[in-house]
């Protein structure tokens, strides 16, 4: 991390597999890490090494509000917000599409970044190095009727993670009064599916052609703070590996 020592960053949803890798990596490269889900056990086991363990439903806007006082009491503004509050839910064709499941994932994967965002963008449009970051499926552009809930919720997601980098971008770059250089930057991560050493070690039979490696997300993640963020602002970034 070269642009500033040791940025603050907020990992929502951080005990899965993908969550622990960036919160490693931000750690190693120097990066304050909070960390935030529903479990204090699980955040504790899994996370000990972070500065700020949280928990909280971020899909209660209250309790993602509260969760932003108290970060602003104990640590300060925060610089990067990495949301990957996720959940996954399928069903035969598009008829056997549950009403329960869809609301299911608008609760986890629209409310609660709707929640993180809207609490923590003041933060983000104020840091030199602010990152709102999401991460969503290749199937968005190649749905299935199979998993038309699913991926109707995560195009809401992009949808909210661009109108947040229209957001940033007017008031930094794009600003008709005081334009200044871009400094935040919202953006989308792409993928196919994770996969980790655990996984592979699982199922060393089974072929995880175009899946991501927690290692290289985490490196992705780490990455963004010392990218351009006019470059990245409003971006859908692939992290699927080539063949
Ligand atoms: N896994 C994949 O192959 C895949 C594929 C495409 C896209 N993605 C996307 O990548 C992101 C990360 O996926 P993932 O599979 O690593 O993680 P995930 O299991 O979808 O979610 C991450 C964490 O969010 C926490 N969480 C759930 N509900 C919460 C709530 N209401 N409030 C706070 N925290 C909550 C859970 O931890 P606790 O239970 O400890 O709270 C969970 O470990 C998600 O956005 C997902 O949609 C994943």
């Amino acid at each position: 991390m070269t642009t500033t020592q040791s940025p603050t960053v907020l990992i929502a949803g951080a005990t899965s597999a993908s969550g622990v890798a960036a919160a490693q990596a931000l750690h190693d490269a120097g990066a304050r890490v909070l960390v935030a889900g529903t479990s204090a056990e699980r955040l504790a086991e899994r996370l000990p090494f972070a500065a700020g363990r949280y928990a909280a439903d971020l899909s209660d806007p209250a309790a993602a509000h509260a969760l932003a006082d108290r970060i602003h009491d104990e640590v300060g503004p925060i610089d990067g917000l990495i949301h990957l509050v996720g959940g996954w839910r399928g069903g035969k064709g598009l008829a056997g599409q549950s009403d329960e499941d869809y609301d299911f994932l608008h609760r986890n994967v629209v409310t609660t970044l709707r929640n993180t965002s809207r609490a923590f963008y003041a933060d983000i449009a104020a840091s030199p190095v602010g990152r709102l970051a999401v991460v969503s499926s290749t199937a968005v552009r190649q749905p299935t009727g199979s998993g038309a809930n699913y991926v109707a919720v995560k195009a809401a997601a992009e949808a909210w993670t661009m109108a947040t980098a229209a957001g940033l971008r007017a008031a930094q770059s794009g600003s008709k009064q005081t334009p200044v250089p871009q400094h935040s930057a919202a953006v989308v991560l792409v993928i196919k599916a994770f996969v980790d050493a655990a996984a592979r070690q699982r199922d060393p039979e089974k072929d995880f052609a175009g899946f991501t490696d927690v290692t290289d997300f985490a490196t992705a993640v780490a990455g963004l703070f010392d990218a351009d963020a006019a470059a990245l602002n409003g971006t859908r970034l692939s992290l699927v590996p080539r063949a």
